[in-house]
């Protein structure tokens, strides 16, 4: 029954991703994708808007980290991932990463159509063309020629408009879920919303007629315990733990909501406060700079409209913060890592689902914490005192697991403490989870030798016939 159900289904996507080729795509009535459009109309917002290129920097978080490979076995992130950079990449970055794979063609690849959803002033095009069945429907290779234009104006702005929207359903939802519809919203609180879209947690519905769709996990709340009760609740699992087992959670980047719960959040002080300040033109005519970046870059417009402060004294809070909060993540890691490693040798030493289930939980949870502080980046600068709240819950959860791993090893007659395999640089740990890199590196240069310019060639010819 589920089979032949399954078939079903295949089928019916195999037939969406042919008619979307097919059909080609005309620019909709609702959506610019294109922002270069804005050129001229509007030249300061669209030069500051592209200056986000500057920020270039590639920083390798598995390198500095090597602990993330052991946490994220057998899931995408283990294989790459990088801290994020300026919006302008955002296209490039999500075709460049290893977790992306390297299809061949449209229906090849691991990953689903959901993860071009923040990348593009496409993904509202699309939406709005094909409806959200339509857009989510398939792999994430049949979206490659029409998800081309990076992160930019339509994203935030309706059509020609310097009027703010939201451009993404799954968004409005997850906003009405909470209390507050955009067109119900302040100024202020909208100022946030549009940046809400994207710098969230969110995971793939996986019921058969959303199959695919982005959900925020909010209908309960968006503080970390509550989305965890509504994870929990829908038994939900991005994956399974390849050491221990764990049905796990992966944070996306909770960034919106962790800033809630900060100091600013709390003050209602917006993301565009500090991220996309007023500034002046050679002309002394006031504009919102829209090269989202680092605020300490242009401390007078952004921190000192509120703060009397000199920006030496307010950098150094930040990066006593940033040392706290990271002293604990390194805590939390340590513990974690060790508890998914011991949960294997208890497996192996022939535990049942009964005895390692209770354990399970306490490591799911733990890394689900320590994930939620860490994953939303900017941590240190929105909410540093909750961030090390989580990070304390996380460490005493994953201390419980490995109590409860230490008695369950010791009543199986297993010498302890287990001994841990070298993972303190990122090749060795993802040689320790015997993953083939070389494989994977030369999978994806191939892509991109020659699938890539497929693409681009087939979106040129698109975007040519649009007015
Ligand atoms: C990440 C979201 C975002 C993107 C992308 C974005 N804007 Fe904006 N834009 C804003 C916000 C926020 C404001 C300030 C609105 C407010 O203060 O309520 C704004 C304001 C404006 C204004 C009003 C005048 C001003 O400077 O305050 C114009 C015009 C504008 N944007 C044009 C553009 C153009 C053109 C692009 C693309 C090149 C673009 N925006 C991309 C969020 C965005
Ligand atoms: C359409 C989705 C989307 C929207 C809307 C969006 N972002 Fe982003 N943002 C991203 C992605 C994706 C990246 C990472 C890009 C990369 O690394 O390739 C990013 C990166 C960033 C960075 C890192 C920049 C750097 O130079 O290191 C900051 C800061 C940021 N966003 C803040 C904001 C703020 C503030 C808003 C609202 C005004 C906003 N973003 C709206 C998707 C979005
Ligand atoms: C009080 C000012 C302030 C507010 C409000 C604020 N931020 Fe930040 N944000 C910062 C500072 C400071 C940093 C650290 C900058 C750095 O080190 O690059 C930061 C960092 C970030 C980063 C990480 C950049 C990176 O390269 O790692 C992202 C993403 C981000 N903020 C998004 C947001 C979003 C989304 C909101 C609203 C929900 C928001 N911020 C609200 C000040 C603020
Ligand atoms: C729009 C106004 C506004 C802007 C812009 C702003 N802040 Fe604040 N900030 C506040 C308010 C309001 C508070 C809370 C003050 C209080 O409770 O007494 C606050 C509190 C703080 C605190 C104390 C935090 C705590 O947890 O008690 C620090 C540190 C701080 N801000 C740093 C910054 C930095 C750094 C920037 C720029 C990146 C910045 N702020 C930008 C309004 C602002």
């Amino acid at each position: 029954m589920v089979k032949k159900l399954n078939g079903k289904s295949f089928a019916l996507s195999a037939l969406v991703a042919a008619s979307f080729v097919a059909a080609g795509a005309m620019a909709s009535d609702k959506t610019e994708p294109r922002s270069d459009v804005y050129k001229d109309k509007f030249s300061n917002q669209f030069e500051t808007w592209h200056s986000t290129a500057e920020s270039e920097t590639i920083t390798d978080a598995l390198e500095q980290d090597p602990a993330l490979v052991i946490l994220w076995a057998g899931y995408g992130f283990a294989k790459d991932y990088n801290a994020p950079r300026g919006h302008m990449y955002a296209v490039t970055d999500v075709r460049n990463t290893l977790r992306t794979g390297g299809p061949t063609n449209a229906e090849d690849g691991p990953m689903p159509m959901a993860c071009w959803s923040c990348k593009s002033t496409d993904v509202p095009r699309l939406i709005e063309d094909k409806g959200e069945a339509g857009y989510f429907a398939g792999k994430w290779a049949k979206g490659g020629a029409e998800v081309v234009n990076t992160i930019g104006c339509a994203d935030c702005h309706e059509k020609g408009s310097p009027k703010l929207r939201l451009s993404r359903p799954f968004a409005e939802r997850a906003m009405e879920a909470i209390g507050t519809p955009f067109d119900k919203a302040s100024k202020q609180d909208k100022e946030s919303m549009v940046c809400a879209q994207c710098h969230v947690e969110y995971y793939f519905e996986k019921a058969d007629d959303r199959k695919g769709f982005v959900k925020f996990p909010w209908d309960m709340g968006t503080t970390v315990e509550q989305m965890e009760a509504y994870y929990d609740g829908i038994q939900f699992a991005d994956w399974t733990h390849a050491v221990s087992k764990t049905p796990m959670l992966k944070a996306q980047h909770p960034g919106y909501e962790t800033w809630k719960l900060g100091t600013h959040g709390q003050n209602n002080v917006s993301c565009v406060d500090c991220h996309m300040p007023k500034v002046t033109n050679e002309k002394g005519k006031k504009f919102t700079d829209h090269k989202v970046g680092n605020p300490f870059d242009r401390f007078e417009e952004t921190c000192a409209t509120c703060h009397s402060q000199d920006k030496d004294y307010m950098l150094n809070v930040y990066k006593t913060n940033k040392s706290k909060v990271l002293e604990v993540k390194g805590k939390a890691e340590q513990q974690l890592v060790a508890a998914h490693f011991e949960a294997g040798a208890a497996w192996k030493a022939g535990a049942t689902e009964e005895e390692m289930k209770p354990i399970l939980t306490n490591i799911r949870h733990a890394q689900w914490r320590w994930d939620y502080a860490i994953a939303s980046h900017g941590v240190y600068a929105h909410a540093p005192t909750e961030a090390l709240r989580i990070l304390g819950t996380a460490v005493d959860k994953a201390a419980n697991a490995r109590v409860q791993l230490a008695q369950l090893l010791a009543a199986k007659g297993v010498k302890q403490p287990i001994e841990l395999p070298d993972v303190s640089t990122k090749a060795k740990a993802q040689a320790a989870l015997g993953m083939d890199m070389e494989a994977m590196k030369a999978e994806k240069e191939k892509f991109k030798k020659e699938l890539v310019p497929k693409w681009d060639e087939e979106a040129k010819a698109r975007e040519a016939t649009y007015k």
